[in-house]
Protein backbone atom coordinates (compact mmCIF):
# COMPACT_ATOMS: atom_id res chain seq x y z
CA UNK A 1 0.00 0.00 0.00
CA UNK A 2 1.58 3.25 -1.22
CA UNK A 3 -0.93 5.40 -0.20
CA UNK A 4 -0.10 8.83 1.59
CA UNK A 5 -2.43 9.44 4.28
CA UNK A 6 -0.34 11.72 6.14
CA UNK A 7 -1.81 14.63 7.99
CA UNK A 8 -2.79 17.67 6.15
CA UNK A 9 -4.43 19.85 9.35
CA UNK A 10 -3.94 22.95 10.61
CA UNK A 11 -2.49 20.96 13.82
CA UNK A 12 1.59 20.97 14.25
CA UNK A 13 3.30 18.56 13.13
CA UNK A 14 4.12 15.62 15.72
CA UNK A 15 7.00 13.48 16.10
CA UNK A 16 6.55 9.76 17.11
CA UNK A 17 5.55 9.62 20.80
CA UNK A 18 4.07 12.87 21.15
CA UNK A 19 1.05 13.43 23.10
CA UNK A 20 -1.92 13.49 20.35
CA UNK A 21 -4.85 13.11 22.23
CA UNK A 22 -4.83 14.33 25.96
CA UNK A 23 -8.69 14.05 27.97
CA UNK A 24 -8.34 14.93 31.21
CA UNK A 25 -11.12 14.75 33.72
CA UNK A 26 -13.59 14.25 31.53
CA UNK A 27 -17.15 13.51 33.08
CA UNK A 28 -20.39 13.66 30.82
CA UNK A 29 -23.39 13.88 32.93
CA UNK A 30 -27.27 13.17 31.49
CA UNK A 31 -30.02 14.46 34.31
CA UNK A 32 -28.87 12.13 37.02
CA UNK A 33 -27.10 9.61 35.12
CA UNK A 34 -23.47 10.10 34.53
CA UNK A 35 -22.20 8.44 31.76
CA UNK A 36 -18.41 9.22 31.75
CA UNK A 37 -16.92 10.15 35.15
CA UNK A 38 -13.46 11.76 35.55
CA UNK A 39 -11.72 9.84 33.05
CA UNK A 40 -8.37 11.16 31.61
CA UNK A 41 -6.99 9.42 28.65
CA UNK A 42 -4.21 9.96 26.07
CA UNK A 43 -3.11 8.52 22.38
CA UNK A 44 0.55 9.24 21.77
CA UNK A 45 1.47 9.68 17.85
CA UNK A 46 2.54 5.97 16.46
CA UNK A 47 -0.09 4.54 19.26
CA UNK A 48 -2.98 2.06 18.79
CA UNK A 49 -4.88 2.60 21.88
CA UNK A 50 -8.10 0.51 22.74
CA UNK A 51 -10.66 1.72 24.53
CA UNK A 52 -13.32 -1.80 26.02
CA UNK A 53 -16.17 -2.12 28.82
CA UNK A 54 -19.24 -3.87 29.09
CA UNK A 55 -22.34 -2.44 27.10
CA UNK A 56 -23.69 0.94 28.64
CA UNK A 57 -20.55 1.82 30.09
CA UNK A 58 -19.69 5.31 28.58
CA UNK A 59 -17.31 4.47 25.91
CA UNK A 60 -19.56 6.00 22.88
CA UNK A 61 -20.88 8.43 25.09
CA UNK A 62 -16.44 9.07 25.30
CA UNK A 63 -15.84 9.43 22.16
CA UNK A 64 -19.24 11.86 21.51
CA UNK A 65 -17.32 14.06 24.00
CA UNK A 66 -14.45 13.83 22.24
CA UNK A 67 -15.68 14.94 18.94
CA UNK A 68 -17.83 18.05 19.95
CA UNK A 69 -21.27 15.49 19.68
CA UNK A 70 -21.70 16.50 23.39
CA UNK A 71 -19.90 18.93 25.29
CA UNK A 72 -18.36 17.17 28.42
CA UNK A 73 -19.90 18.32 31.96
CA UNK A 74 -16.63 18.69 32.53
CA UNK A 75 -12.90 18.32 31.67
CA UNK A 76 -10.71 19.19 29.42
CA UNK A 77 -9.73 17.53 25.71
CA UNK A 78 -6.67 18.63 23.63
CA UNK A 79 -5.74 17.53 20.40
CA UNK A 80 -1.85 18.11 19.23
CA UNK A 81 -1.91 20.98 22.19
CA UNK A 82 -4.85 22.67 21.55
CA UNK A 83 -8.13 22.98 22.99
CA UNK A 84 -10.38 21.55 20.85
CA UNK A 85 -13.53 23.51 19.74
CA UNK A 86 -17.17 22.20 20.87
CA UNK A 87 -18.30 21.31 17.15
CA UNK A 88 -18.06 18.43 15.16
CA UNK A 89 -17.00 20.13 11.95
CA UNK A 90 -14.52 22.01 13.57
CA UNK A 91 -13.12 18.71 15.85
CA UNK A 92 -12.74 17.04 12.22
CA UNK A 93 -10.89 19.66 10.43
CA UNK A 94 -8.51 20.34 13.10
CA UNK A 95 -7.69 16.78 12.50
CA UNK A 96 -9.80 14.02 14.06
CA UNK A 97 -11.96 11.70 12.50
CA UNK A 98 -14.37 9.08 13.18
CA UNK A 99 -16.54 6.24 12.53
CA UNK A 100 -19.75 5.26 13.87
CA UNK A 101 -21.20 2.30 15.88
CA UNK A 102 -24.54 2.51 14.39
CA UNK A 103 -23.15 2.75 10.29
CA UNK A 104 -23.73 6.51 9.26
CA UNK A 105 -23.28 6.40 5.08
CA UNK A 106 -24.91 8.05 2.80
CA UNK A 107 -27.05 4.98 1.17
CA UNK A 108 -28.44 6.53 -1.43
CA UNK A 109 -24.94 8.27 -3.12
CA UNK A 110 -22.44 6.06 -4.41
CA UNK A 111 -19.54 4.81 -2.69
CA UNK A 112 -17.40 6.96 -4.26
CA UNK A 113 -19.82 10.06 -3.19
CA UNK A 114 -20.00 8.88 0.33
CA UNK A 115 -15.57 9.52 0.51
CA UNK A 116 -15.84 12.73 -1.39
CA UNK A 117 -18.25 14.48 1.57
CA UNK A 118 -15.83 13.17 3.97
CA UNK A 119 -13.13 15.47 2.05
CA UNK A 120 -15.12 18.87 2.63
CA UNK A 121 -13.36 20.39 5.45
CA UNK A 122 -9.90 19.51 2.96
CA UNK A 123 -11.19 21.16 -0.03
CA UNK A 124 -10.10 24.69 -0.20
CA UNK A 125 -12.47 25.74 -2.78
CA UNK A 126 -15.74 28.29 -1.51
CA UNK A 127 -19.06 28.07 -1.84
CA UNK A 128 -19.36 30.61 -5.39
CA UNK A 129 -16.31 28.68 -6.67
CA UNK A 130 -18.24 25.27 -7.03
CA UNK A 131 -21.52 27.33 -7.87
CA UNK A 132 -19.61 29.09 -10.54
CA UNK A 133 -17.72 25.78 -11.69
CA UNK A 134 -14.37 27.66 -12.84
CA UNK A 135 -11.70 26.01 -13.37
CA UNK A 136 -10.26 26.45 -10.15
CA UNK A 137 -12.99 24.10 -9.04
CA UNK A 138 -12.53 21.82 -11.60
CA UNK A 139 -8.81 21.37 -10.66
CA UNK A 140 -9.87 20.80 -6.88
CA UNK A 141 -12.38 18.10 -8.07
CA UNK A 142 -10.01 15.81 -9.79
CA UNK A 143 -8.02 16.04 -6.87
CA UNK A 144 -10.04 14.85 -4.69
CA UNK A 145 -11.23 12.53 -6.41
CA UNK A 146 -8.26 11.32 -6.72
CA UNK A 147 -7.60 11.00 -3.85
CA UNK A 148 -10.96 9.45 -3.10
CA UNK A 149 -9.87 6.95 -5.44
CA UNK A 150 -6.78 6.44 -3.43
CA UNK A 151 -8.23 5.96 0.02
CA UNK A 152 -11.21 3.20 -1.52
CA UNK A 153 -8.09 1.55 -3.40
CA UNK A 154 -6.65 1.20 0.00
CA UNK A 155 -9.53 -0.18 1.93
CA UNK A 156 -10.18 -2.58 -0.74
CA UNK A 157 -13.68 -0.64 -1.94
CA UNK A 158 -12.39 0.65 -5.31
CA UNK A 159 -14.07 -1.54 -7.92
CA UNK A 160 -17.28 -0.92 -5.78
CA UNK A 161 -16.29 3.19 -6.36
CA UNK A 162 -19.54 3.71 -8.47
CA UNK A 163 -22.08 0.84 -6.55
CA UNK A 164 -25.23 2.57 -4.36
CA UNK A 165 -23.83 2.51 -0.48
CA UNK A 166 -26.96 0.94 0.40
CA UNK A 167 -26.06 -1.95 -1.00
CA UNK A 168 -23.10 -2.82 0.01
CA UNK A 169 -22.74 -5.89 2.29
CA UNK A 170 -22.23 -4.73 6.32
CA UNK A 171 -18.88 -5.66 6.14
CA UNK A 172 -17.86 -3.07 2.91
CA UNK A 173 -20.28 -0.42 4.50
CA UNK A 174 -17.78 -0.19 7.96
CA UNK A 175 -14.42 -0.33 5.23
CA UNK A 176 -16.19 2.58 3.76
CA UNK A 177 -16.73 4.13 7.06
CA UNK A 178 -13.10 4.27 7.30
CA UNK A 179 -12.30 5.49 3.94
CA UNK A 180 -14.81 8.55 4.46
CA UNK A 181 -13.39 9.41 8.16
CA UNK A 182 -9.72 8.96 5.94
CA UNK A 183 -11.01 11.61 3.62
CA UNK A 184 -10.39 14.52 6.23
CA UNK A 185 -6.70 13.18 6.10
CA UNK A 186 -6.88 12.83 10.09
CA UNK A 187 -3.82 12.60 12.28
CA UNK A 188 -6.09 10.88 15.02
CA UNK A 189 -8.85 8.42 13.92
CA UNK A 190 -11.72 6.94 16.47
CA UNK A 191 -12.91 3.63 15.64
CA UNK A 192 -16.12 2.22 17.32
CA UNK A 193 -17.06 -0.83 16.91
CA UNK A 194 -15.29 -1.74 13.22
CA UNK A 195 -15.74 -5.38 13.14
CA UNK A 196 -19.34 -5.25 14.73
CA UNK A 197 -20.96 -8.01 12.53
CA UNK A 198 -18.23 -8.75 10.88
CA UNK A 199 -17.00 -12.78 9.92
CA UNK A 200 -13.64 -13.71 11.20
CA UNK A 201 -12.11 -13.20 7.83
CA UNK A 202 -13.22 -9.49 7.56
CA UNK A 203 -12.36 -8.76 10.83
CA UNK A 204 -9.00 -10.05 10.27
CA UNK A 205 -8.58 -7.92 7.16
CA UNK A 206 -9.62 -5.06 9.65
CA UNK A 207 -6.81 -5.95 11.81
CA UNK A 208 -4.47 -5.79 9.04
CA UNK A 209 -5.91 -2.10 7.63
CA UNK A 210 -6.04 -0.39 11.29
CA UNK A 211 -1.84 -1.59 11.24
CA UNK A 212 -1.33 -0.30 8.21
CA UNK A 213 -3.11 3.24 8.78
CA UNK A 214 -1.18 3.47 11.89
CA UNK A 215 1.97 3.14 9.75
CA UNK A 216 0.53 6.01 8.06
CA UNK A 217 1.23 8.05 10.86
CA UNK A 218 -2.37 8.29 12.06
CA UNK A 219 -2.67 7.60 15.63
CA UNK A 220 -6.03 5.17 16.56
CA UNK A 221 -8.39 5.20 19.47
CA UNK A 222 -10.77 1.82 19.02
CA UNK A 223 -13.42 0.71 20.52
CA UNK A 224 -14.29 -3.22 20.81
CA UNK A 225 -15.92 -5.78 21.99
CA UNK A 226 -13.93 -8.25 19.62
CA UNK A 227 -11.07 -9.25 22.39
CA UNK A 228 -8.71 -10.98 20.07
CA UNK A 229 -8.63 -8.21 17.83
CA UNK A 230 -8.16 -6.02 20.76
CA UNK A 231 -5.38 -7.46 22.04
CA UNK A 232 -3.47 -8.32 18.63
CA UNK A 233 -3.20 -4.69 17.95
CA UNK A 234 -3.47 -2.67 21.18
CA UNK A 235 -0.43 -0.91 22.20
CA UNK A 236 -2.17 0.01 24.93
CA UNK A 237 -5.94 -0.57 26.34
CA UNK A 238 -8.09 1.29 28.32
CA UNK A 239 -11.35 -0.63 30.33
CA UNK A 240 -13.94 1.88 31.06
CA UNK A 241 -16.90 0.04 33.68
CA UNK A 242 -19.88 2.38 34.79
CA UNK A 243 -18.06 5.66 33.21
CA UNK A 244 -15.12 4.91 35.17
CA UNK A 245 -11.62 4.04 34.41
CA UNK A 246 -10.75 1.09 36.07
CA UNK A 247 -7.59 0.16 34.55
CA UNK A 248 -5.27 0.87 31.98
CA UNK A 249 -2.33 -1.13 29.77
CA UNK A 250 -0.50 -3.08 27.60
CA UNK A 251 -2.49 -6.10 26.67
CA UNK A 252 -1.10 -8.96 29.33
CA UNK A 253 -1.72 -6.42 31.76
CA UNK A 254 -5.54 -5.50 31.16
CA UNK A 255 -5.73 -9.03 30.15
CA UNK A 256 -4.49 -10.21 33.82
CA UNK A 257 -5.86 -8.01 35.77
CA UNK A 258 -8.73 -9.30 38.44
CA UNK A 259 -10.85 -6.61 38.36
CA UNK A 260 -11.48 -6.43 34.95
CA UNK A 261 -11.33 -10.29 34.39
CA UNK A 262 -14.85 -9.67 37.19
CA UNK A 263 -15.97 -6.76 35.65
CA UNK A 264 -16.07 -7.76 31.84
CA UNK A 265 -13.88 -10.30 30.55
CA UNK A 266 -14.87 -13.28 32.82
CA UNK A 267 -12.20 -15.64 31.99
CA UNK A 268 -9.00 -15.06 30.93
CA UNK A 269 -8.37 -14.55 27.08
CA UNK A 270 -6.68 -17.15 25.19
CA UNK A 271 -5.37 -16.94 21.60
CA UNK A 272 -6.87 -18.38 18.84
CA UNK A 273 -7.00 -22.40 18.30
CA UNK A 274 -3.94 -22.56 15.19
CA UNK A 275 -4.62 -25.15 13.01
CA UNK A 276 -2.83 -28.12 14.57
CA UNK A 277 -5.08 -27.46 17.40
CA UNK A 278 -8.19 -27.33 15.17
CA UNK A 279 -7.24 -30.72 13.38
CA UNK A 280 -6.69 -32.12 16.61
CA UNK A 281 -10.62 -31.46 18.08
CA UNK A 282 -11.86 -32.37 14.68
CA UNK A 283 -10.44 -35.82 14.82
CA UNK A 284 -11.76 -36.28 18.29
CA UNK A 285 -15.14 -34.91 17.12
CA UNK A 286 -15.18 -37.80 14.14
CA UNK A 287 -13.77 -40.92 16.45
CA UNK A 288 -16.78 -39.51 18.62
CA UNK A 289 -19.42 -40.08 15.85
CA UNK A 290 -18.52 -42.25 13.66
CA UNK A 291 -19.80 -41.87 10.06
CA UNK A 292 -19.93 -37.73 10.87
CA UNK A 293 -17.66 -37.24 7.60
CA UNK A 294 -20.11 -38.70 5.56
CA UNK A 295 -22.49 -36.12 6.98
CA UNK A 296 -20.52 -32.97 4.92
N1 LIG B 1 -27.87 11.23 24.79
C1 LIG B 1 -28.05 10.51 25.90
N2 LIG B 1 -28.98 10.81 26.81
C2 LIG B 1 -29.15 10.07 27.92
N3 LIG B 1 -28.41 9.00 28.23
C3 LIG B 1 -27.46 8.65 27.37
C4 LIG B 1 -27.20 9.36 26.16
N4 LIG B 1 -26.18 8.76 25.48
C5 LIG B 1 -25.82 7.73 26.24
N5 LIG B 1 -26.56 7.66 27.36
C6 LIG B 1 -26.41 6.66 28.43
O1 LIG B 1 -25.06 6.66 28.84
C7 LIG B 1 -24.63 5.34 29.18
C8 LIG B 1 -23.42 4.97 28.35
O2 LIG B 1 -23.83 4.70 27.01
P1 LIG B 1 -22.79 4.46 25.84
O3 LIG B 1 -23.56 4.36 24.58
O4 LIG B 1 -21.73 5.49 25.89
O5 LIG B 1 -22.19 3.05 26.23
P2 LIG B 1 -21.15 2.13 25.44
O6 LIG B 1 -20.05 1.82 26.40
O7 LIG B 1 -20.80 2.73 24.14
O8 LIG B 1 -22.01 0.79 25.25
P3 LIG B 1 -22.06 -0.27 24.02
O9 LIG B 1 -20.88 -1.19 24.22
O10 LIG B 1 -23.35 -0.98 24.23
O11 LIG B 1 -22.01 0.49 22.75
C9 LIG B 1 -25.84 4.43 28.96
O12 LIG B 1 -26.50 4.26 30.18
C10 LIG B 1 -26.69 5.24 27.99
O13 LIG B 1 -28.04 4.90 28.11
MG1 LIG C 1 -21.09 2.17 22.18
Amino acid sequence: MTTDTTTQGTAPATAPGDTVLDARGVTMRFGGLTAVRNVDLHVNSGEIVGLIGPNGAGKTTFFNCLTGLYIPTEGEVRYKGQVLPPKSFKVTAAGIARTFQNIRLFANMTVLENVLVGRHTRTKEGLWSALLRGPGFHKAEAASRARAMELLEFVGLAEKAEHLARNLPYGEQRKLEIARALASEPGLLLLDEPTAGMNPQETRATEELVFAIRDQGIAVLVIEHDMRFIFNLCDRVAVLVQGEKLVEGDSATVQGDERVVAAYLGEPFEDAPGDEEVAEVEAAEAQATPGKENDR
